[in-house]
C-alpha cells in the first residue's frame, strides 16, 4: 500500500515535503502527477499571489507527454489578467523560483540545489507555461508511487465514500442495469454492446470505490412473450425443444410472428386510413384486433397478467432457459450479474400505485379506452405516452415506471445508469424521467441515467441472421485461430493456438467493443478485431505477455542507483514510457469525471502505452536487422534477446501493472502464458 508515509519518504528524498497548498479533493495519495501539480500550484501562488486553489486549478494535465507533463494555463491562474502581462511577469520571477522554494527545502539554504528536483524552468507557449518533469527524479517519485499501489494505482476507493470526511457514512450505491434481452428473440448487437460497455461501467465504478448492484432487465413479459406461446400451440416440438430449446423457441417465434406480421401491417393501414377519412382510429383498429393472432395474443397476455397457471408454466419455462442460456455466454465473456430481474417482475401493487399517482394528480387521462399522458403538458414538445393499452394491459412505460420506484426502494441507490441504444429507448427514457417528475419524484428522475449508445452495429451483417450468443463468440474464435496460424511472429509468446485462442478471442471482442466511442456507429469485423493492430484485444494481450516474459530476469529486492536513473534519463523511448504511466489516474479520472464514462479512452491510453513499450523494448540500433531476422526466422524466441538493467527492468513492471490493471478495468483477464 502506497499512504502519506510512503509519500513523504519518496519526497524527503528528493528534499522536498508534502505539498502545503492541499486542494479538495486532492489525489496526491492515488494520483503521482497531482503531486507535482500541488507543488507546483504552492510555487506558484506564492509567485502570483494567486489563492493555492486558483493556482491547483490552472494546471492541466496536457492529455499528449509531446505538450509536456504539466501546463499552466496563465489566464486561469489570475483570472482577468492578459495572459502576455502574466506570462513575463513570471518569467522574470522563475528565475528567482528558487527562493520561493525555502519553504519546502528540508536543507538549509546553502546545501539546497540550484533548481528544483522535479520543474526545471518551464517554457511558455501562448498561455501556457509547459512544464517538463524532470525524469531522475520524477522516476524516484514514481516507481514507488506504482508498485506500492499495485492493482490499485489507477483506482481511487475515495470517491466512492459519501463524505471523505467520515468514512462511516458508506459508500455511494450505484445500480447499472445492462444487456438486458428479450427472451423472445436473438440477442441483437445492441445487446451484446449493452453487455460489454455495461459491464465496464460496473468495474469503473467499483475501481472508484462505489458499491456496485448489477442488473439484468430482460424483456420477459409483454405481447411477444404471449405470441411466442401463441405459437408454441401451434408449432411447439416437445422432442425439438429437448434437443435444443433455444433454437427452438426462436424458429417458433419466427413462424408465428411471420404469420402474424400482416395483421399487424393491415392495423396499421386501417388506421392510417380512419385518420384520413377523420373516424375514430382506436375503433377501427379495435375491430381488426379483435380477430385473429391478434386476438389469441391477447388473450393469452391477459391470462398471463391474471396468473393463470398454465400461461405462467410455459412462460416460466422460456425464462429460465434462456437465462440459462445467457448466464453461460456472460461467464464466458467473465461478466456476472447480481440479479436477473426483467419486466416480468415488476410487482402489480407498485404499478396500480404508479396509475392511481397518475390519475390522482391528473398526469394521465383516458383515450379510447386507454391511458396516456400527453408530453406537451410535462415539459416535452409533444409525444403520447401510453400507460395502459385499450385492452387493460400494462404497457412497457407502465413497467418501467413501476421497476424505477422498486429499485430506488430496494437499492437506495446514489446513481443509476441504464446502459441501452440510443435510437431504441431515447423518447422512451425522456417520457419517463419527465413523469417520473410530474409525479414529485425529481430526485429519483435526477439520479437516473440512461448511457445511450449508437445502436448501428453490424453484427447481423457479419454474422447472419439467427445467431446466438454462442455463435458470436465461435465466429470470433475462428477468426482469431486464423491469426494465431498465420502471425507466428507474435503468436508465438501464447504457447499452442488451440489453447490461447478462445481467451484471446474474449479479449478481441471486448477491447473491439470497448474501443468504439458509445457515440459512434459501429463496426462489427472479427477479420479485424482478432488482429496484432495496435489497441485490439490480441495486440493488448501480446505485450502483457512480453513484458512477462522480460520481467523474469527482474530482482525485485534490488535497490536502483544513481546510474539506473541515469540510465532511463538517457534512455528517450524509457523516459517517455514513464512519463506516460504517470497519466493513468489521470486518465481514469478523467473519466470519472466525465458525464458519460467513455471505455474507449481507456483502451487508446493503453495502446499508447503498448506503443511506446514496443519502441523501448526494440530501442537499439540494430532493432530493424533484429526484426528482419525475427521475421525470417519466424519465431521471435530464437532472436537474441535485448537485456536490461534494474532501472529499466523496474519501469517495465511498473508498465506491467499499468497494463494489467487497465486490462482489468476492462473485463479483459491478463493472459498469462505459463
Ligand atoms: N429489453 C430492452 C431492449 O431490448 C432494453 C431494456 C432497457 N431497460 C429498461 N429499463 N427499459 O431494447
Amino acid at each position: 500500500t502506497f499512504g502519506i508515509a510512503e509519500l513523504e519518504s519518496s519526497l524527503a528524498a528528493l528534499h522536498l515535503t508534502a505539498p502545503r497548498s492541499v486542494v479538495e479533493p486532492t489525489d496526491i495519495l492515488t494520483n503521482p502527477l497531482d503531486v507535482c501539480r500541488s507543488l507546483l500550484a504552492d510555487i506558484l501562488s506564492g509567485l502570483v499571489e494567486s489563492s493555492p486553489e486558483a493556482a491547483y486549478k490552472s494546471i492541466q494535465w496536457p492529455n499528449n507527454i509531446y505538450n509536456g507533463d504539466l501546463a499552466v494555463v496563465l489566464p486561469k491562474l489570475r483570472p482577468g489578467c492578459k495572459a502576455a502581462d502574466l506570462a513575463l511577469d513570471i518569467a522574470q520571477k522563475v528565475r528567482t523560483l528558487v527562493s520561493f522554494l525555502l519553504p519546502y527545502a528540508s536543507l538549509s539554504v546553502t546545501q539546497f540545489p540550484q533548481n528544483h528536483p522535479l520543474f526545471p524552468l518551464p517554457f511558455l507557449e501562448n498561455v501556457h507555461l509547459r512544464i517538463l518533469l524532470e525524469v531522475d527524479a520524477f522516476a524516484r517519485l514514481l516507481f514507488p508511487f506504482i508498485l506500492k499501489h499495485g492493482d490499485s494505482y489507477g483506482t481511487d476507493a475515495t470517491r466512492g465514500l459519501r463524505s471523505s470526511l467520515s468514512p462511516d457514512e458508506g459508500r455511494k450505491k450505484l445500480v447499472v442495469e445492462f444487456s438486458s434481452p428479450n427472451i423472445t428473440n436473438e440477442l441483437h448487437g445492441r445487446h451484446l454492446r449493452s453487455t460489454i460497455i455495461g459491464a465496464f461501467i460496473g468495474n469503473f465504478y467499483e475501481s472508484m470505490g462505489w458499491d456496485v448492484t448489477r442488473i439484468n432487465y430482460l424483456g420477459d413479459w409483454g405481447k411477444n412473450i404471449a405470441l411466442l406461446k401463441v405459437g408454441w400451440e401451434r408449432f411447439g416440438d416437445e422432442a425439438k425443444y429437448q434437443a435444443n430449446p433455444i433454437e427452438h423457441l426462436l424458429e417458433v417465434f419466427e413462424k408465428i410472428n411471420n404469420l402474424f406480421q400482416p395483421e399487424v401491417a393491415a392495423s396499421r393501414h386501417a388506421r392510417d386510413e380512419a385518420a384520413k377519412h377523420g373516424q375514430d382510429e382506436g375503433q377501427v383498429q379495435a375491430e381488426i384486433e379483435n380477430q385473429g393472432i391478434y386476438a389469441e395474443r391477447n388473450t393469452v397476455f391477459k391470462k398471463l397478467e391474471n396468473g393463470d397457471e398454465e400461461a405462467i408454466g410455459f412462460w416460466k419455462r422460456v425464462r429460465d432457459v434462456n437465462i440459462e442460456n445467457y448466464t453461460d455466454f456472460y461467464s464466458q465473456l467473465g461478466i456476472s450479474f447480481n440479479e436477473y430481474t426483467g419486466e416480468s417482475q415488476v410487482s402489480t401493487e407498485t404499478m396500480v400505485e404508479v396509475e392511481t399517482l397518475l390519475k390522482e394528480g391528473n398526469i394521465c387521462e383516458e383515450s379510447s379506452g386507454a391511458w396516456v399522458v400527453h408530453m406537451q403538458h410535462h415539459g416535452l414538445r409533444a409525444g403520447t405516452a401510453i400507460i395502459r393499452g385499450r385492452d387493460g394491459a400494462t404497457t412497457y412505460l407502465l413497467r418501467d415506471l413501476a421497476a424505477m420506484i422498486e429499485r430506488s426502494r430496494k437499492y437506495s441507490f446514489d446513481k443509476m445508469i441504464i446502459v441501452t441504444a440510443n435510437d431504441h429507448n431515447t423518447p422512451h427514457f425522456t417520457h419517463l424521467h419527465h413523469i417520473l417528475v410530474a409525479l414529485g419524484k425529481k430526485d429519483l428522475a435526477d439520479k437516473i441515467q440512461h448511457l445511450k449508445f449508437n445502436e448501428t452495429s453490424n453484427m447481423e451483417e457479419t454474422l447472419g441472421k439467427g445467431y446466438k450468443p454462442q455463435a458470436i463468440i465461435s465466429h470470433i474464435e475462428t477468426a482469431m485461430t486464423t491469426e494465431l496460424e498465420t502471425n507466428r511472429q507474435k503468436s508465438i509468446i501464447f504457447g499452442e493456438p488451440e489453447k490461447s485462442s478462445k481467451a484471446l478471442s474474449i479479449a478481441s471482442l471486448l477491447a473491439h467493443e470497448l474501443s468504439t466511442r458509445t457515440t459512434s456507429a459501429h463496426s462489427f469485423d472479427t477479420g479485424d478485431m482478432t488482429t496484432f493492430k495496435l489497441g485490439t484485444g490480441p495486440d493488448l494481450q501480446y505485450w502483457y505477455a512480453k513484458l512477462r516474459t522480460v520481467l523474469k530476469s527482474r530482482d525485485a529486492e534490488v535497490e536502483l542507483s544513481d546510474a539506473d536513473y541515469e540510465s532511463l534519463v538517457e534512455d528517450e523511448s524509457a523516459s517517455n514510457l514513464l512519463r506516460l504511466l504517470a497519466q493513468y489516474p489521470e486518465v481514469t479520472r478523467t473519466t470519472y469525471n466525465s458525464s458519460v464514462p467513455q471505455p474507449d479512452d481507456i483502451v487508446k491510453y493503453l495502446a499508447g502505452v503498448t506503443e511506446q513499450l514496443a519502441d523501448c523494448l526494440n530501442n537499439d540500433d540494430d532493432a530493424e536487422d533484429g526484426e528482419q531476422r525475427e521475421a525470417e526466422a519466424g519465431n521471435e524466441a530464437e532472436a537474441e534477446e535485448k537485456t536490461f538493467g534494474p532501472g529499466h527492468l523496474t519501469l517495465f513492471e511498473a508498465t506491467r501493472i499499468v497494463l494489467e490493471n487497465g486490462l482489468k478495468l476492462l473485463g479483459i483477464t491478463p493472459y498469462a502464458t505459463e
